[in-house]
Parts: structure tokens; sequence; C-alpha cells
């Protein structure tokens, strides 16, 4: 069975933008491929500066992506940081990848571009990122599009090290775009954490049906017709509804006894029942620490012999000793 492996940054609690843009995406993938799901905690250490916010976030994120449906057993869910190999590749690799390449790198020109000082850590993060996918022989990486210049950095020094070291050392991984659409937030644009737009995955209900009553909408009066496209409301209940459902919503909206709210309680709904049973696993789970740092620690231990496999093949490749 072919690999799948893809990162998560521990750098927010997950929202419904990245339920739907990231994890059902993902999970679905998984039943493809043999999967790969690590918490990108050192990527995330470019810009946290919390030791709590980051054991809470990684928590968060792991107690999230189990609920949603992670069978642990089926799926390799570790920490990046347990699995310190990790910086053995990025050395080998940082050293067949030009300057000039990492100059070019995305986050590192915008940082330069707003007026900031970027730490070495965002320079060299499309490195890390291309070792954590060639330590583990990933042919497929489902990503975000923001992360395709990532993804060809890592095609590129894999292809530059099998030239230089020897045929077919490194897997050359090939990334694979999740076309999932932009989750708006509450006021229209895209749902990001930095945004304060955001719907709370696993909320209680009653914070649940509060949120969802505060998306902006149109201010017609009741009875006046609402046209559904382009709506905020509709566009989250139509990712989360049947096709029929989402028709009768549209053509209810045009009735005068139909309007805005009875629209949001049916959105209401529609996130309780794909929600609401995950609820209680999350709940659980999250409560129970001691719990998820077994479980992350059981997939890094079996991870952790195939990266060790691929540094000795790279260790032996550049005419170190293999250990
Ligand atoms: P945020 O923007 O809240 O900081 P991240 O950048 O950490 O979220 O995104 C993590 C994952 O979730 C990425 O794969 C990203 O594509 C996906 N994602 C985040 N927000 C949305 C959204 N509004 N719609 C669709 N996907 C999203
Ligand atoms: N850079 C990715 C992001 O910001 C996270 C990540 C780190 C990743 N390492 C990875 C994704 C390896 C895929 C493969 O979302």
């Amino acid at each position: 069975m072919q690999r799948s492996l893809t990162g998560i940054k521990p750098t927010n609690a997950p929202h419904l933008g990245n339920y739907l843009g990231a994890i059902r995406p993902a999970l679905r993938l998984a039943q493809e491929y043999e999967s790969f799901l690590f918490i990108a905690d050192y990527h995330a250490l470019t810009t946290v500066r919390d030791a709590a916010s980051m054991r809470t976030n990684t928590y968060d994120v792991a107690a999230t992506w189990l609920a949603c449906g992670v069978d642990p057993t089926r799926i390799h869910l570790y920490r990046q940081s347990d699995v310190p190999e990790v910086f053995e590749l990025t050395w080998v690799l940082a050293c067949l990848i030009a300057t000039g390449q990492l100059e070019r790198g995305v986050s590192y020109k915008d940082g330069l571009a707003k007026g900031e000082s970027p730490n070495a850590g965002v320079f060299n993060y499309p490195v890390l990122m291309a070792a954590d996918i060639l330590l583990y022989d990933a042919a497929v990486v489902p990503v975000g599009r923001d992360q395709l210049q990532h993804l060809e950095l890592a095609r590129d020094v894999a292809q530059r090290f099998n030239h230089v070291f020897g045929d077919d050392l490194l897997v050359v991984p090939e990334a694979r775009i999740t076309d999932a659409p932009l989750v708006p937030g509450l006021d229209g644009q895209k749902m990001s954490k930095s945004k304060g737009n955001s719907i709370p995955l696993f909320a209680p209900a009653k914070t649940l049906r509060k949120t969802v009553m505060k998306i902006v909408t149109g201010s017609e009066p009741l009875e006046a017709p609402a046209e559904a496209e382009g709506s905020t409301v509709f566009d989250l209940y139509q990712l989360l509804a049947s096709e029929a459902d989402a028709r009768v919503m549209q053509e209810s909206l045009r009735t005068p006894e139909y309007g805005w709210g009875h629209a949001k309680q049916a959105l209401y709904e529609a996130l309780e029942a794909e929600l609401g049973p995950r609820r209680e696993t999350y709940d659980a789970l999250r409560a129970d620490e001691a719990k998820l740092d077994e479980l992350l620690e059981a997939g890094a231990e079996r991870v952790r012999p195939i990266a060790r496999a691929t540094i000795r093949r790279v260790r032996e490749a550049v005419g170190m000793r293999a250990r």
C-alpha cells in the first residue's frame, strides 16, 4: 500500500473550516493509503512563544482528529518532536538546497515584505517539511494549495539527492491538492482562527447554537423572499446537508413564512447531527491527557523504525557510517 502523509500545526483549537477543509478530506483519503498524520510542533515553534499553548493545542488537535474518526491502530498518529531523526535528514537536505530557493519561500518573503525580521526557523521551514515527508517514503501528501511551493521543494531536493548519491534512495512525493471548499466564517470571510469568525467544533450544543445565530445575513423582513445563493448560512448548510435538503432550504427562503432565523436553526441542526455524536468522544479524550500522550507515543514508536531505516540508507549513501 502506498503511503500518504500530512502534518498539522498545533497553532489553534480546530474549527469548522479545519474540519471541512482538512480533516474530513484527509480521513477519506486515508482509506486508500497507509496514512501518516503528525502534529507539526517543531513547525509551530516558528511562531508559538508559550509552552502552555503548545501543550494545549497539541492535545486539542490530537483529540479532535481521534474524535473525528482517526483509528490509531490503522493511522500512524504522532508528534513530530517524538521522532528527532527528522533533524538528521533536515541537515543533509539543507546541504543540497540553494539559499536562493529558500529566499523565494512565500512565508519568508511575506515576513520581509511586512518589515518583520523572520527567524531562521521560518527561513528553514520548507527544509524541515521536506524531511518530514522524505523520512517516511511518502508517495502522496494531501495539502492545501498554499503548501504547493513547499511540496515542489521537497520533490526537487529528493530528485537532487537521488541524482547526486544514487537512484531511488528517496521517494519523490506527489502533492494531492485537497479540493476542499473554502469554508466561510460568521462574517462571510474565510473562516480563520486569527479573524475571530470561526465556529468551534466541539463547543457545548448551546454555545454552538448561539454562535450559528451570530452569522451575518441580509436584513429583509421575514415575509420578503430571500436569496439563498451567496449567503453564508446557505454556503455552510450546503457543505453539511444533502442536495435535496439544500434545495428545500433554498425554496423555503423564497416563501413569506421562512426567514434567516429558520435557516440558521436548520444549519445548527445539521451541524449538531454531524458533530454532536463526536462531542462526547472528544470531551472524554481531551480530559485524559495521559491517555493522549500514550497514544501519540505509541504512534511514534511505530513509525520510528521507518525513520531509522531511511537515515541508515542516507548516511551510507553520503559516505558516513550507517548506524
Ligand atoms: P487557520 O486559518 O484558522 O489558522 P490553518 O491555516 O491552521 O487554519 O489551516 C489548517 C488546515 O485547515 C489547512 O489544511 C487549511 O487548508 C484548512 N482550512 C483552514 N481554514 C479553512 C477554511 N476556512 N476553509 C477551508 N479549509 C480551511
Ligand atoms: N506546513 C504545513 C501547514 O502549514 C504543515 C506541515 C508540516 C506539513 N510538515 C508537513 C504538511 C509535511 C504536509 C507534509 O499546514
